[in-house]
């Protein structure tokens, strides 16, 4: 595993409700959510994101969780639960180096990576991967912290998603943060 990836301690801090008052999940979100919608929520950790969007897409869709390490999922799986939302998660751990998205050919509306593209071993793979697994003119949010990603490395990262196919739409507001809207 990557030296850089975030330890399963930080996982607390970034599933705490007081980062609400920074990043709220919902407002962040709602724009690209409605019910029934199918959801990858990739380095999801103790699931900040995915819970909320398990609420938002509701019985008819799914948020599929994905992460590379188990302790984040058993985490996330045990909050679905006492959140009454684990019927709406699917949690799938994967390697470093793929994020196992076979079964999932243009089948997912919207796809999350909060905080995760300046932690992996090659952004040329990921976004590759992810650009497979989305439907056609189905979305992709890209969130980085200021704090660890310049906003030269954070356009690298885009270069990469440019080359994988995607189209930049948009650059929505989030504290913090660099971000991109994609598009497939
Ligand atoms: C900084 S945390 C962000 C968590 C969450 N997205 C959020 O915004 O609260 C980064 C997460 O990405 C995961 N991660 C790191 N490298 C990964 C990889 N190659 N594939 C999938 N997940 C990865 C880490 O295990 C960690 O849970």
């Amino acid at each position: 595993m990557a030296e850089r990836v975030c330890p399963v301690w930080v996982g607390y801090f970034l599933a705490s409700p007081l980062r609400k008052l920074l990043q709220n999940p919902k407002k962040i979100l709602g724009p690209y959510i409605s019910a029934g919608t199918n959801v990858l929520d990739i380095g999801c950790a103790m699931g900040f994101f995915s819970l909320p969007l398990a609420e938002m897409v509701g019985p008819g869709g799914k948020v599929i969780c994905i992460d590379v390490q188990e302790e984040m999922l058993a985490s996330l799986q045990k909050r679905a639960q006492k959140a009454r939302v684990s019927d709406n998660i699917e949690a799938r751990v994967c390697s470093p180096d793929s994020l196992g998205l076979d079964g999932l050919s243009d089948h997912i509306d919207f796809a999350l990576a909060s905080a995760v593209v300046h932690e992996v071993p090659s952004a040329k793979s990921f976004f590759s991967e992810i650009y497979g697994a989305i439907k056609p003119g189905g979305r992709f949010l890209v969130v980085e912290p200021k704090g660890h990603v310049s906003q030269e490395d954070f356009e690298v990262t885009v270069s990469h998603a440019d080359q994988a196919g995607f189209r930049v739409i948009d650059r929505p507001k989030v504290r913090r943060s660099r971000t991109v809207l994609l598009e497939k």
